[in-house]
This record gives C-alpha cells, structure tokens and sequence, in this order.
C-alpha cells in the first residue's frame, strides 16, 4: 500500500517533493511502512529505526501548502479504493490520514 502510494506520488504535481533516486524512494518507503505498521498496532518497527517519529518536524523540511495534502490525499484515495479490506478498517484509517494530514501542511 505505502509503496503504490509512492509511486503514485512521484508522478503526481507534487512529485518534487519526493526523492529523484530508486535507492532514496525505496528508504522513503521503507520509511514511511514502518511509520503505518507501527500506528496501525503493529510492532514498533519505525521507533527502532528511526526514533521518535516528530513528523511535524521532519516534513518541514519541504512546503506543504493545503493543494499539495489534497494530492497526497487523493493518492490514499486512489491506493485505498483497489485493496480488499472491510469498511470499517477502511473508513477507520481514512478518518486517521484525513485529519493528521492536516498537521503536516506548514504553508499557505
Ligand atoms: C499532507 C500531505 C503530506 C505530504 C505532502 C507529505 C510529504 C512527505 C515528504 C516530502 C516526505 C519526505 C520524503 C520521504 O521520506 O518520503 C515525507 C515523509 C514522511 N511522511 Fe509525509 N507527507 C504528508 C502527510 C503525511 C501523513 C498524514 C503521514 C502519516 C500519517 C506521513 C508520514 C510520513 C512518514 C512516516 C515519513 C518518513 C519520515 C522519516 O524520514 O522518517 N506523511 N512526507
């Protein structure tokens, strides 16, 4: 799932954002599954790797305005709508990407 999102990501109009190397993108998702498996219960994958996760903090490192978490969001939509999993499970991690995202814009 969080590598469909990816590379959807980097064909999208926010792909600057993202790492231009195979090797960069393949660390991001790494990255970022850790991040997913560790919120969604799983075992803390993301504190062993990367520490504290402060992810205000690591994505101002680029400009995220309200169009770029639209896009992001939307790439979640597209990903989300091809996996078979149940409605509430769906709608429970949608409601989670739907709100946090909005903490991680930092400019207009
Ligand atoms: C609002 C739209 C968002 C944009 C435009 C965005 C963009 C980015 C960018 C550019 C990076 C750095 C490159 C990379 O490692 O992928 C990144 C990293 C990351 N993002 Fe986002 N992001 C957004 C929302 C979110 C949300 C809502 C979450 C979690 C629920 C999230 C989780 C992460 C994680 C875990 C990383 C890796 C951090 C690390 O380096 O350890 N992002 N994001």
């Amino acid at each position: 799932m969080v590598s469909d999102h990816y590379n959807l990501l980097i064909r999208s109009e926010i792909k600057h954002l993202f790492p231009r190397t195979e090797e960069a993108l393949n660390k991001a998702k790494q990255n970022s599954a850790d991040f997913f498996i560790q919120i969604c219960g799983g075992h803390n994958y993301y504190e062993e790797n990367r520490g504290k996760p402060m992810l205000a903090k690591r994505h101002a490192a680029g400009t995220i305005n309200y169009e770029a978490r639209i896009v992001w969001l939307q790439c979640y939509i597209q990903v989300l709508s091809e996996l078979e999993i149940p409605e509430d499970v769906l709608y429970s991690f949608w409601n989670y990407l739907n709100v946090f995202s909005i903490w991680m814009v930092n400019s207009e």
